[in-house]
């Protein structure tokens, strides 16, 4: 099984960067995890669907090669950040070829906030309906980073209830993506 995987944050220092390390770690070698970058993506513009520079025709290929997606996404200001609703613009376009359909998606997020994403996860899943990815619905995982947790140099969860929430959250996600295989 071959996952991808979206840090929503452009951030060095990315708390849901260090998420996504734990949970790779949870997830051993039950999948193949593969980041899909997009640090390097302009800002969208509809003039180049016709010249798609090379970052975003990488990211749409690597749209084809996944069983399954992961977005771990921070919250901005309510929402989610603008680098990963660019993102997904990119992967929509051009008129006709949507990366997006069918990839079973599982959503997640870190914040230093009390409600750890709630609100930009809640918009996320907006977006991602609409795309037309079958998207993981239960257990929703919103993280209110604390320090202690995540190891800030191997990202392996050092606190067991963590260890706990990210193995369950892993295990149905693989379900729910070998339930929604492209084949
Ligand atoms: C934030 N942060 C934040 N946190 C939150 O819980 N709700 C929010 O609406 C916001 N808004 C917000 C806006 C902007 C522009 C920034 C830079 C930050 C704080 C945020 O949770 C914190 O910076 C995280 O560390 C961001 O995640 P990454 O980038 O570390 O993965």
């Amino acid at each position: 099984m071959r996952i991808g995987y979206i840090v929503g944050s452009l951030s060095a220092q990315s708390i849901n960067r260090r998420l996504v390390h734990a949970l790779q770690e949870v997830v051993g070698d039950r999948a193949e995890m593969v980041e899909l970058e997009i640090a390097e993506l302009p800002v969208y513009n509809r003039d180049l669907d016709d010249r798609f520079p090379p970052a975003a025709t990488e990211f749409k290929r690597m749209l084809g090669e996944i069983d399954g997606l992961v977005i771990a996404t921070p919250e901005y200001n309510r929402s989610i950040p603008g680098s990963l609703k660019n993102a997904l613009d990119w992967g929509s376009r051009p008129t006709g070829e949507n990366s997006f359909p069918g990839i079973p998606v599982g959503v997640l997020g870190a914040s230093t906030g009390r409600i750890g994403t709630a609100v930009a996860q809640q918009q996320l899943r907006g977006v991602l309906a609409y795309l037309d990815m079958p998207t993981l619905g239960q257990p929703e995982f919103f993280h209110t980073f604390d320090a202690a947790e995540l190891d800030p140099v191997t990202g392996a969860a050092s606190d067991e209830r963590l260890r706990r929430r990210l193995e369950k959250w892993a295990s149905r996600f693989l379900e729910h993506v070998a339930r929604h295989s492209r084949g």
